[in-house]
């Protein structure tokens, strides 16, 4: 199936779904790549891939409703199964949310429901939780609270940092984490009927 991907940074999340994709295991022909921010690491992660980029920035737009409507002309124009954030750190508008509704995936990282929203690294250890994770989830108009695909976890050490924290969440929860989730979705094996997430677990 086809997807666009939504990046504002780092890229990492996008470079392990192309090496899912490039490895043969995950179905997901990645179309195009949009973000907000010119010159950022993930562009040059799709150009690598040879995946097209845009970028569409916010200034020059009168609100968010109108630069959310012409993201999702873009968007459209792919004709995506799948509309999949991966580090995108702008909030979308619910006329967004409401037109890819049932085919737009983020990952957070956090093991939610805990720690929606910012800073969820620092709020983890502030907290004390002995673990913490990433969370794949569909996207609906509340944030970081649709229904939830797949959890991975790591436990927290005493020495951790707000950074050290995100980097093993990064690499060894949400990097496989994010790939597998989106395999099973665009292998149709996860249903959401009635806002519920349902799997079909036939064999790979
Ligand atoms: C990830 O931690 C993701 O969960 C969060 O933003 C970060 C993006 O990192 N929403 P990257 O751009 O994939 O490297």
């Amino acid at each position: 199936s086809r997807a666009v991907v939504l990046v504002s940074g780092r890229g990492r999340n996008l470079q392990a779904l192309l090496a899912a994709r490039a490895a043969g295991t995950l179905p997901l022909n990645i179309t195009r790549v949009i973000t907000n921010r010119p010159g950022i690491p993930a562009l040059d992660i799709a150009a690598r891939a040879s995946v097209p980029g845009t970028v569409l920035q916010p200034k020059g737009f009168s609100s968010r409703a109108a630069f959310d409507a012409e993201l999702a002309r873009h968007v459209a124009a792919e004709n995506p199964d799948w509309v999949v954030l991966a580090g995108y750190m702008r909030i979308l508008d619910s006329a967004f949310v409401q037109q890819f509704a049932g085919r737009l995936v983020n990952i957070h990282p956090s093991l939610l429901p805990r720690h929606r929203g910012l800073d969820t690294h620092r709020r983890a250890l502030a907290a004390g939780d002995a673990r913490h994770g990433a969370t794949v989830h569909l996207v609906t108009a509340d944030l970081d609270a649709g229904p939830g695909i797949l959890q991975g976890s790591i436990a927290v050490a005493a020495q951790d940092t707000p950074t050290s924290l995100a980097d093993r969440v990064m690499h060894q929860v949400e990097t496989r984490i994010y790939p597998q989730a989106l395999g099973w979705l665009a292998s149709g094996r996860v249903d959401f009927a009635d806002g519920r997430v349902r799997m079909d677990n036939r064999p790979l």
